[in-house]
């Protein structure tokens, strides 16, 4: 099938060379002509594993083409999916600016039947509205298009493989026509496929990222209170896996959760059920909890310390979680601001996000601190009066007990993820503060 997507960002990108590996036909449409001339010479503008050797092989069997010329694309494909970015504006709404931009340039350059597949994170209710905005616009009246979601579940990291073998395909339909087209597109990935409406497929995604959001968030207020009453949430949490009810993933304790999706979309369900007069408290709570958990360490060291004034802080880890240079909502961004503005001398280590920090805290002065990058954990570590773990890197895993002793000037470690038993660490030498951890265990 003549496929185009519109954006080449996670979701779109992905999705297009994903679709193209599997034998359609597929132009990926970008406004930034730089990031084109980069896609055609093989080069990903995102870090996502596995994704550049599929763009090389796709691009060169021709069966994957990229363009800015988006009047040249619309004009007749079989589908488009659109993948661009609905980020959350100031309120906790969506912005859906870019998929209005992409429904009109689709609208005025049409010129044959076609199915409009949102794949992006929208509020319930707007494939609809693109529908009539696209029927609004249509410059050759006599062209028949319909909206369909397809809502996306990749995570970061594993973004390909996500989509290669996805658990089920979600697709909204409100014709036979469309859920036949897109089961046609999907066939090739032999995946379980979800038919259900429209809005119920909206829905289904922001069902999906809030639960996984609320169950990282009661994770981490039951971690909160295991500190209080004596107990340990990884023992918690291994003790919970095994009831199939719970499941083992999304169990795991820590910072907070961060990065493009869980922070936004908690955020706008939260104001699309407030939109409509209703309230969903448990989603409000897990906002809540989340915003307090980023910092949490930080407080807890602050508790230990007279100030952080001229102390070297390591901290390791800048991306929100392993595998991505993304640092949307991660919570080292927090956590370095109230450092440097409490005048520490930071120094970051981060295999892949450091560029992207660079852009937030570039090096020198900043506020009554300073900040610096280096290029391995040991440098961040070396002379240090404390330390932060924040992201699970298996550069910051591999590190042992004697190293944190050895290299820092006060081995005191504020460990975000939880990569240490606290016993280890304490009988390498090292103050060791984990998330709902007992410090001295048996
Ligand atoms: C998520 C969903 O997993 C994906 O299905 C959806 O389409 C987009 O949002 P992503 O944001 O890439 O994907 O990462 P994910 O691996 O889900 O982690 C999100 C955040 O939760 C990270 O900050 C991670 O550190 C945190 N997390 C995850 C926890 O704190 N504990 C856990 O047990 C799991």
């Amino acid at each position: 099938m003549k496929i185009v997507v519109a954006g080449t960002g996670y979701v779109g990108l992905v999705a297009g060379v994903c679709f193209a590996e599997k034998g359609h036909d597929v132009t990926c449409v970008d406004t930034d002509d730089k990031k084109i001339k980069l896609m055609e010479a093989g080069i990903s503008p995102i870090y996502e594993q596995g994704l550049e050797e599929l763009m090389r092989s796709n691009f060169a069997a021709g069966r994957l083409h990229y363009t800015t010329d988006y009047k040249n694309a619309y004009k007749n494909p079989d589908a488009i999916f659109i993948g661009v970015g609905t980020p959350e504006l100031p309120d906790g709404s969506a912005n859906l600016g870019y998929i209005a931009t992409v429904s009109r340039q689709i609208a005025e350059n049409l010129e044959k039947d076609c199915l409009v597949v949102v794949k992006s994170t929208v509020p319930v209710g707007t494939n609809d509205k693109v529908e009539q905005f696209i029927r609004d616009f249509l410059v050759h009246k006599e062209v028949k298009i319909e909206v369909a979601s397809n809502p996306e579940f990749l995570a970061q990291g594993s973004a390909v493989h996500d989509t290669l073998h996805a658990a089920r395909i979600v697709i909204g339909t409100e014709s036979r026509h469309a859920e036949k087209m897109l089961q046609e597109i999907y066939e090739p990935f032999k995946l379980p496929v979800v038919s259900v409406s429209r809005r119920s497929a909206e829905m289904i995604k922001y069902a999906c990222n809030d639960f996984l959001a609320l169950k990282i968030s009661y994770m981490n207020e039951i971690a909160n209170l295991c500190e209080l009453v004596g107990a340990d949430i990884e023992d918690i949490a291994r003790g919970m896996s095994y009831d199939t009810r719970i499941g083992s993933n999304f169990l795991k304790a820590g910072i907070g959760y961060g990065g493009s999706c869980f922070p936004k979309d908690t955020k706008a369900l939260k104001f699309i059920a407030r939109q409509y007069g209703s309230q969903l408290k448990t989603i409000e709570a897990a906002v809540d909890v989340n915003a307090e958990q980023k910092t949490r360490l930080f407080h807890k060291a602050c508790d230990r310390m007279i100030t952080f004034q001229n102390l070297k802080v390591a901290v390791l880890g800048l991306a929100f979680k392993p595998g991505t240079d993304d640092l949307r909502e991660a919570p080292s961004v927090d956590n370095i601001r109230l450092l440097l503005e409490s005048g520490a001398d930071v120094y970051a280590y981060d295999p892949a996000a450091e560029e992207n920090s660079r852009k937030l805290f570039p090096e020198g002065g900043i506020g009554k601190g300073h900040m610096s990058y280096v290029d391995s954990p040991e440098l961040a570590l070396k002379g240090a009066n404390i330390c932060f773990i924040f992201t699970e890197w298996k550069q910051i895993k591999s590190l042992e007990a004697n190293q944190y002793k050895e290299l820092m000037q006060t081995p005191l470690v504020y460990d975000g993820r939880n990569l240490y038993s606290p016993a280890y660490m304490e009988q390498g030498g090292v103050e060791y503060y984990g998330i709902g951890r007992q410090r001295r265990q048996k």
